[in-house]
């Protein structure tokens, strides 16, 4: 890999390339292999011996994941990585290869779905429990560790209710309690925030989201010490979550614009966050990097922007959101986000449509509310469809 470490974010993100090949590419190449070849048996015992570096299949490793594992360290600030098939396999193997029965999680409440069944579903089969702990009461997580714990895994900011964790706490926390730091950081990426500078071992990611941002690939990353990746590595190996080389690609293609894409996605969230907090048909808008916003002073020192999330409540329950969401002309109606177009969801029907109302309203996901992933389009067209929308 041709890299320097004191470049910076954005330089890193374009310049790490993997090594040219004899035909002397100006952009990489597709290695879409599915094993590679050893000069003589002595190579081929050293290889899988670990004695020397290089590719031996590409379920193990391949030149364009290896490119966007090395991209996404220089960016996250981390040891090593895997890349893997989707987000959910990068939160479930950063968890499944470093617990056994009879080990405890404790995890923020507001988390994605899909990780809420991970650690309530499957994991209970297999003997691993967890305890939720409420992002509004920090004070109450210590008292939550048990002798069994070994994992703290939060999101910050949190799908979709946008509440936000102090990370320099919590990598006290976790280091006063020896347990291993995982943060799924898909909402605000590198760019934003960089959870291992407070101590985190583990940085996990959807790379489908703001990574890829074109709304093209599914991805995952999981980043961290060393000594983690290595158990994590062999539990990959042998289980089989690996990222294909084409989406790789794609993804450390997508990272050479992360940082303008990110601007932009922030600048468009602010200034529609601003304009939703005037609109007389929104009960609350809920964004990091407005005054309004309870943890407005932790998101100006945690994070470089506000994100490009936001989510709001439309007054009139759950009749008028959904009328809101009919009404738009433009802005997507799917579950994705992190793409170039806006998208709008409503959670409580969908993407937490598994989790019960009870356990809905305790992260926040009222009937009402709307999350919108801003995209890359003109702010002016963004407010102009959700001011029909809302006054339609
Ligand atoms: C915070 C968060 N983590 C993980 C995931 C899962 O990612 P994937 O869909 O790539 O499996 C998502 C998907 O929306 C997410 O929002």
């Amino acid at each position: 890999m041709n890299q320097e470490n004191s470049q910076h974010f954005e330089t890193a993100a374009v310049r790490i390339q993997a090594e040219q090949s004899p035909f002397r590419e100006h952009s990489v190449p597709l290695y879409l292999t599915s094993s590679f070849t050893f000069e003589d048996a002595e190579q081929a015992r050293a290889l899988f011996a670990d004695e020397i570096p290089g590719n031996i299949y590409t379920r193990f490793s391949n030149p364009n994941t290896t490119e966007f594992i090395d991209k996404m360290c220089a960016l996250e600030g981390t040891e090593d990585g895997i890349a893997t098939a989707s987000g959910m396999a990068a939160m479930f193997t950063s968890m499944a290869a470093l617990l056994k029965a009879g080990d405890h999680v404790l995890a923020s409440r507001s988390l994605f779905g899909s990780t809420h069944q991970i650690l309530t579903q499957i994991f209970p089969r297999w003997g691993i429990e967890s305890t939720y702990a409420d992002i509004g009461k920090p004070e109450t997580w210590a008292a939550l560790i048990q002798p069994n714990t070994k994992m703290i895994f939060v999101e910050t900011p949190a799908n979709p209710g946008l509440d936000l964790i102090d990370l320099e706490w919590l990598g006290k926390l976790a280091r006063t309690h020896n347990l291993i730091l995982n943060v799924d950081n898909c909402f605000a990426t590198p760019y934003l925030q960089q959870p291992a500078k407070f101590g985190a071992h583990l940085v996990t990611h959807s790379a489908t989201k703001f990574i890829d941002g074109q709304g093209r690939a599914i991805g995952g990353v999981i980043l961290g010490t060393k000594e983690l990746m290595k158990e994590i590595r062999f539990f990959s190996r042998h289980t089989g979550p690996s990222l294909s080389p084409f989406n790789a690609w794609i993804l450390s293609k997508s990272l050479e614009t992360l940082a303008v894409r990110m601007d932009r996605h922030c600048d468009n969230a602010l200034k529609l966050a601003q304009y939703l907090e005037t609109h007389s048909m929104v009960e609350k808008v809920i964004y990091p990097f407005l005054p309004s916003f309870p943890q407005y002073q932790l998101a100006k020192r945690q994070m470089r922007h506000g994100g490009p999330m936001i989510t709001f409540i439309v007054k009139g329950g759950v009749e008028r959101a959904a009328g809101v969401m009919n009404r738009l002309l433009m802005i997507s109606r799917t579950s994705n986000l992190g793409d170039t177009r806006t998208i709008a969801t409503h959670p409580a029907s969908t993407t937490h449509s598994k989790l019960s109302e009870a356990d809905r309203a305790a992260v926040g996901i009222l009937p009402g509310l709307i999350r919108i992933s801003v995209g890359l389009e003109h702010i002016d067209d963004i407010i102009g469809d959700i001011r029909q929308a809302l006054e339609g």
